[in-house]
């Protein structure tokens, strides 16, 4: 990609050239960020808080509606026990350190995932951080922490499921909106960019539903590494982008 850092916004070529209004990030590559330079994996998690530090700034610079970060995912537990207990502590660091700052620049704080396996001071920093913040009206920056797609769709079916047992829902009432509703993202729209670093290329149980027409982008920056260049050049590469949403292009149509 070729996009300069002085003027990477409006070189795309989409007509509108609009930015998207919702970025999903997978922040994967910490782990390797850390071995290619001799260090412990820990030093590639504490690097990429920063790195979140400053794509979070980015966004809010930029006036990117919504922010989604995945965290820590459910299949995660089953990463040797110390590195899940170094990622919960960073998680605590995050909040305690952050919360203030994010508070001041009118960010609303949103977690999805589900607080179950969670230690109870994690969880009270989760609802601290939701609560202070729930009036602000800038960036709303959600973080998916002990998230998995798959496990929030069953959630959904099980509470629709009990509103059409308790009479409350009848069964026809059940569509797309009702599911979307019954998510942890109720009430925010879909990503527009997905956007995963480190070169993998999958969804690892992230936004299944949501992410239904999102644009991807992989880059193979790892996420210690991920700057405001690496950004903007994922924003530039989504302007370039024609969504169709199963149409036709504007171009052919
Ligand atoms: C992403 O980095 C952070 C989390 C999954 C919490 P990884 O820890 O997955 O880094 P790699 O993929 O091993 O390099
Ligand atoms: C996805 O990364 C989860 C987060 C970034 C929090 P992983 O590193 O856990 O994904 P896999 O195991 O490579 O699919
Ligand atoms: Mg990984």
């Amino acid at each position: 990609m070729s996009a300069s850092p002085e003027k990477p916004m409006l070189t795309g070529s989409r007509p509108d050239g609009a930015l998207p209004a919702h970025v999903a990030i997978i922040m994967d590559g910490n782990g390797r960020w850390a071995a290619r330079r001799g260090l412990p994996r820990f030093e590639g998690h504490r690097r990429g808080m920063e790195a979140l530090r400053a794509t979070v700034r980015t966004a809010g610079d930029l006036g990117i509606r919504y922010l989604t970060i995945y965290g820590f995912s459910a299949e995660n537990w089953s990463r040797p026990a110390a590195e899940v207990a170094e990622l919960m502590s960073l998680l605590r660091h995050f909040v305690r350190r952050d919360l203030a700052e994010l508070h001041r620049n009118n960010v609303r704080v949103r977690i999805i995932g589900t607080r179950e396996g969670l230690a109870p001071d994690v969880v009270g920093l989760l609802a601290e951080a939701e609560s202070l913040t729930r009036n602000n009206t800038a960036l709303t920056l959600v973080v998916a922490f002990n998230y998995g797609g798959r496990q929030e769709i069953v959630r959904a079916a099980r509470s629709l499921a009990a509103e059409v047992a308790a009479g409350r829902l009848t069964l026809d009432a059940i569509d797309s909106d009702a599911l979307s509703r019954h998510l942890d993202t109720a009430e925010i729209p879909d990503p527009d960019l997905v956007i995963r670093t480190s070169g993998e290329q999958r969804l690892s149980n992230f936004l299944l539903w949501q992410a239904a027409y999102a644009e991807f982008v992989f880059t193979p920056v790892l996420w210690p590494d991920f700057d405001r260049q690496a950004f903007e050049e994922a924003l530039a590469e989504f302007q370039r982008r024609e969504r169709r949403f199963g149409g036709l292009s504007s171009a052919t149509g």
